[in-house]
């Protein structure tokens, strides 16, 4: 029984329960912030930044979606912490690189 139940019991660990969710920044982009940002961070609907050439540091991100700057709303009560951390790295993914 437990030569059965051992490897049962890694497949779950492996598959259903880790503790990140990855894909959740993109999930939380995708339905929040693409409709000014655009899915690829450059639609500039409102005057939204583009996100592709936004050169922000990471504390300065997740203050700005905490709080919101002028047309852009506030994510504060819609997001938890770490939730805000998701959506900040996944938005940097967004960017091209400077050459
Ligand atoms: C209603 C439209 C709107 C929505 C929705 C929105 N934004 Fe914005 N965003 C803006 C506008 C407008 C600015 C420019 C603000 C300014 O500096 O005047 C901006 C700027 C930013 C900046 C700053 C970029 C820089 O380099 O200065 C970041 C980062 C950002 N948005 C991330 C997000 C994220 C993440 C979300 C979703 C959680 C989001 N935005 C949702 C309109 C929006």
């Amino acid at each position: 029984m437990r030569i059965i139940l051992i490897p049962l019991f890694l497949l779950l660990f492996a598959t259903g329960f880790s503790t990140g969710q990855p894909g959740e920044g993109k999930t939380l982009y995708e339905h929040h912030c693409s409709r000014c940002h655009g899915t690829d961070g450059a639609r500039g609907l409102f005057g939204a930044k583009n996100l592709q050439k936004s050169l922000l540091p990471d504390t300065a991100i997740a203050l700005q979606i905490r709080n919101g700057k002028r047309i852009m709303p506030s994510f504060k009560k819609k997001f938890t912490p770490d939730q805000i951390n998701e959506v900040s790295a996944y938005i940097k993914t967004l960017r091209i690189p400077a050459i």
